[in-house]
């Protein structure tokens, strides 16, 4: 791969050791994918947050390049596992939050918006249509790929930080128009339609093993953002694709996988939960204001019967208190929390719990395989009829 000679010198340390290891970082990957040359970025979004999820490695990792490193381009971050501001909330250890503290404050120092949010595009670092981004956060980076038209690759935590501090990623991948065509067509047939944004979550979860191009979809029609960003989630979930695209009709010699009634059915079968659930957590990902608004008129004044979790960024958040949406949510008796990704973070076990529900298959499968609960996933109207009264 090309580098300029200033890159050059980056790299054998002229501008310090932090930026020399991110550009270590961003030529074996451009190496590994490819790439001919750097191009610069407009913004990077970082996952990697979570101490439940990133442990005693990544904060070392994370406290070692922050006493040096600094980030030149708009970077936001992903949830962590505290409410920063009420870090007793959910009943961490304390072990946890004092380490978890450690990890934002590196990030701090780096120059991170904290915006903690695995929705960033909605409201904290909207890409523009065309623009170069280099994301972490699966379900973002499909999106923001999907939907915006940015162009980015699904980028690790480390690979988005070295992006951050460099301001540069390898010209490779989604940031090359060639690879931002349909690899592979899911054909949903008419008795399969996704009615619900749950099972457009299932419909991703399917989608997402059977190729690591981008999918295209025919049969599903025009999908509403929502719908849009559960099939992006569970998309990059099981496999990784970095795309989708809803087609009209399948191009001529592309592979089709057709997902029937059958399919849809083995989907569900596999995230239904057989007995009584102990809490109900909304949110992965990150609910978005337009969605806490239906939440609200869909409770209306009712109350919940089980221990009920919905996770917000901390602007989503904001946005809903000036509406006074976070005050009616919390007199129906639901749990309203900010920066805390529901899905890695053990929330049951701090809390005697291990049988959940959620509206989300992203949610389902980490719930399962990483937090070890009990899980089944229904559609948000469906959760409020059965455990509100
Ligand atoms: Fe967000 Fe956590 Fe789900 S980061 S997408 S709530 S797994």
């Amino acid at each position: 791969m090309y580098l300029s000679s200033e890159e050059e010198r980056a790299l054998e340390g002229e501008y310090g050791e932090a930026i020399a290891t991110s550009y270590r970082v961003l030529l074996s990957l451009g190496e590994y994918l490819g790439a001919d040359r750097l191009i610069p970025i407009k913004s990077a979004h970082i996952s990697g947050v979570n101490y439940a999820n990133i442990g005693e490695e990544g904060l070392r990792f994370v406290e070692k390049l922050s006493e040096e490193a600094k980030v030149s381009v708009k970077t936001t971050l992903n949830p962590c596992g505290i409410e920063l501001d009420n870090p007793s909330s959910l009943n961490p250890p304390s072990q946890f939050v004092e380490r978890q503290r450690k990890i934002i404050d590196s990030y701090l120092k780096m120059g991170v918006s904290p915006t903690l949010t695995c929705v960033p595009y909605e409201y904290d670092n909207k890409p523009r249509r065309g623009s170069h981004i280099a994301w972490a956060e699966s379900s973002a980076s499909i999106y923001a790929n999907s939907v915006l038209g940015a162009m980015t690759n699904r980028e690790s935590a480390i690979s988005s930080l070295a992006a951050a501090v460099t301001g540069k990623t390898p010209n490779a991948g989604m940031h090359l128009a060639e690879n931002r065509k349909p690899g592979l067509v899911v054909s949903v047939s008419s008795d399969a339609i996704p009615m619900t944004t749950a099972e457009f979550g299932l419909l991703g979860l399917f989608a997402g093993k059977l190729t690591q191009k981008p999918i295209g979809f025919t049969g599903i029609g025009k999908p509403d953002r929502y719908q849009m960003k559960a099939l992006g989630a569970g998309i990059g979930t099981s496999g990784s694709s970095p795309m989708f695209i809803a087609l009209d009709s399948k191009p001529n010699g592309i592979e089709e996988v057709p997902y029937t009634i059958h399919e849809k059915k083995e989907m569900k079968d596999a995230n239904t939960l057989s007995s009584e659930p102990q809490m109900v957590l909304l949110g992965c990902p990150f609910y978005t204001f337009s969605e806490v608004k239906k939440l609200a008129k869909i409770v209306s004044s009712k109350k919940v019967t089980k221990r009920f979790y919905l996770h917000l960024s901390r602007s989503v958040y904001e946005m809903a208190e000036g509406e006074n949406i976070i005050h009616r949510l919390e007199a129906s008796g639901i749990k309203v929390l900010k920066d805390v990704c529901p899905s890695l973070t053990p929330i049951g076990s701090w809390n005697g719990m291990d049988k959940a529900i959620t509206d989300s298959a992203k949610g389902s499968y980490y719930m399962r395989t990483a937090l070890k609960y009990k899980v089944g996933v229904l559609d948000l109207e469906t959760i409020i009829k059965q455990y509100t009264q």
